[in-house]
């Protein structure tokens, strides 16, 4: 007779027979197995992120078009400016390049954000190409404007003259860092300039210069062609644009002043011709594409600088701040919006288009600005 205990045993006895008894695994062998799909899932969700956040910076960042509204009060006395102020829409940087699609759906989210606004000037501070064949786009973009009751007026920007390739920007930047440092031209390789310390040590610290001049936002396309400056100037002249080349001019019905620049980068920028005719003390707005104008200590004189360039740092990343500002004369955190210098207020446009065409944390923008005169020659101003 057998119990079932026994037949237990002999179904165990029969099993393993036929199934090897399984082998205790460790941690270690559970992780080889699991190791390939949870690598594969990890990798999946990092492309899937990355793939959401480029979506986000290529197809909808450049293209939500933002208005900011800033109240600005003189910070010192200047008689001569409305009591109920000027009314200034400021765009910059429109970076116009043919391609239509894009640039139409700009052009139309700053009509739908300018749309029946009351301005006293419209300012344009340059970079309206990136190329030539952005012209007609741009004069679109002008024509769905409103109109001013005072003028329209720009400066030039860097790529208004030239184009330029990213493609050799590092081997660019190096030359022009070069040249910086020994106040030399580029374009010399493989030799060491005359009087020029090229010992290993000298190359080394060399080296780390240029690391920290990396670091400070400079990295330079290379210009690879001009643009027709010419041609742009012409037509948006026949638009009704002015550009200030160096010049003032006195807006009609006030005391109040506009100073343009040449672009700082590809210009010609003379301060001291520009203010050449205004008054001392009058109230004055200086236009340049650039901020770094601010080295320049004239530029002091102005109660406002509107500028453009920056194009906010483009992106913008966590704990870093702007990637990419260009600029020397302000700080990462400067690089868009209002900041000041002594009694100077500065507006940095972030601008409407790219030269790479992706956006993070910078979205492009319309700026309402409202210019008032000082509060009793108090050192106030108000911003939001
Ligand atoms: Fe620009």
């Amino acid at each position: 007779m057998i119990t079932g205990e026994e037949r237990g045993g002999e179904r165990e006895k029969g099993q393993a027979a036929a199934f090897p008894a399984p082998v205790e695994s460790t941690g270690a062998d559970r992780w080889g197995r699991q190791r390939v799909p949870v690598l594969l899932a990890g990798l999946g969700a990092m492309a899937g992120v990355g793939a959401a956040l480029g979506g986000y910076a290529l197809l909808y960042e450049p293209f939500n078009v933002q208005t900011e509204r800033i109240v600005l009060r003189l910070l010192r006395e200047r008689p001569g400016i409305p009591r109920e102020g000027l009314n200034i829409l400021h765009l910059s940087d429109t970076h116009f390049r043919g391609a239509d699609r894009r640039e139409h759906a700009k052009i139309a989210q700053v009509r739908r954000a300018t749309a029946g606004e009351r301005i006293d000037l419209l300012i344009h501070t340059g970079d309206f190409l990136h190329d030539d064949r952005g012209l007609e786009n741009v004069l679109a973009l002008v024509d769905s404007l409103p109109k001013p009751r005072l003028g329209a007026f720009a400066v030039t920007g860097n790529h208004d003259y030239l184009f330029y390739s990213m493609k050799r920007a590092p081997l660019h930047t190096w030359r022009v860092f070069r040249a910086r440092e020994e106040g030399v031209g580029t374009g010399i390789r493989g030799r060491p300039r005359e009087g020029v310390d090229d010992s290993g040590m000298a190359r080394v610290r060399r080296l780390l210069r240029f690391g920290r001049y990396l670091l400070q936002n400079r990295m330079d396309g290379e210009p690879v062609g001009t643009n027709d400056i010419a041609g742009l100037r012409r037509a948006l002249e026949e638009q009704g644009i002015q550009f200030l080349d160096n010049r003032a001019v006195r807006l009609g019905g006030t005391d109040v002043y506009l100073v343009g620049v040449e672009d700082w980068l590809e210009g010609r920028p003379d301060l001291q011709k520009g203010f050449a005719g205004v008054p001392r003390g009058a109230p004055t707005v200086l236009l340049s594409h650039n901020p770094d104008i601010i080295e320049s200590e004239a530029a002091g004189r102005a109660d406002l600088i509107l500028c453009g360039h920056t194009h906010g740092g483009q992106v913008v990343l966590p704990l870093i701040g702007p990637a990419y500002t260009h600029t020397d004369q302000l700080a990462r955190s400067e690089a868009s919006g209002y900041t000041r210098r002594g009694h100077t207020h500065i507006y940095v446009h972030r601008g409407l288009g790219e030269s790479i065409p992706v956006r993070f944390g910078a979205p492009p923008h319309v700026t309402f600005i409202r210019l008032l005169p000082a509060l009793d020659g108090a050192d106030k101003f108000c911003a939001g």
